[in-house]
């Protein structure tokens, strides 16, 4: 397991206009002035600007995503935006059943699942994302929800190669709260093993499985050595790059760093 190469992916979630891409040509230039060779690293900013943070990022590692996805590729649904369009603007991957677009837009596992297939069919990884909410937590029911967002979101035709796994307990989503390492280590581990009952065990080795939920430059050094966490999903800490940046160092300082 040890030998899956890390990600560290930022969401900027509904937040970012012209301005905000200063960040990204900060990042592009502390990342030249102090490289990170540990870890991969990927901005997911709002699709607006996606054509313009191309443009900045020409040249670097930095990859780009988007944050959802319509099913179809092309067609009268107002306001959506295909996973062929993000392909096109330049994003090389979609995030897809984050907690927040299941919450807010009523996205079952269903809906996730064709989203995911979506990605695949553009030729963007799918970052599938899944977690417990604080009342499921509560109730004991972590890892049967858990469980049941896998069979449900991930598609047979998930691969290592096309798919990414961001665990983010709902009540840990800019709250400051991080579940304990124990619990990341527990939980990480066991969406591997139903991930390796539905896609066999080498994919499931292989497969990324990204921790996020208040993941911070301090916390950062703690989280993202937990076994069978493979790099973050940062929202809050990603807008700014000293923080993003703080957070992706950890992987060319070592744990504690
Ligand atoms: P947060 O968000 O880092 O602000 O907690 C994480 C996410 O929703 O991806």
């Amino acid at each position: 397991m040890t030998s899956i190469r890390p990600l560290v992916a930022g969401n900027w979630k509904m937040n970012g206009i012209d301005s905000s891409l200063a960040e990204l040509g900060a990042l592009r230039e502390q990342l030249a002035e102090a490289p990170v060779a540990e870890a991969d690293v990927m901005v997911c900013p709002p699709a607006t600007l996606l054509s313009r943070a191309v443009e900045i990022l020409a040249g670097t590692d930095i990859a780009l995503g988007g944050q959802d996805c319509h099913p179809l590729p092309s067609g009268a649904h107002t306001g959506d935006i295909s996973a062929e369009m993000l392909a096109d603007a330049g994003a090389t991957a979609v995030i897809v059943g984050h907690s927040e677009r299941r919450i807010d837009h009523g996205e079952n596992d269903a809906l996730v699942k064709a989203k995911a297939l979506a990605a695949y069919r553009a030729d963007l990884t799918a970052i599938i994302c899944i977690g417990e909410t604080e009342a499921e937590r509560r109730d004991g029911e972590t890892l049967d929800v858990l469980k049941r967002q896998i069979q449900g979101s991930v598609p047979e035709e998930a691969r290592a190669a096309n798919t990414v796994m961001a665990y983010e307990p709902v009540w840990a989503i800019g709250s400051g709260l991080t579940p304990t390492l124990d619990d990341v280590a527990k939980v990480h581990g066991f969406i591997r093993e139903v991930l390796g009952r539905l896609l066999g065990q080498a994919e499931s080795e292989a497969t990324r499985i990204l921790y996020g939920g208040s993941v911070k430059p301090t916390n950062a050094a703690e989280l993202l050595f937990v076994p069978d966490v493979n790099g973050a999903l940062v929202g809050g800490a990603s807008l700014k790059t000293t923080d993003f940046y703080g957070i992706l160092a950890v992987y060319r300082d070592g744990a504690g760093g």
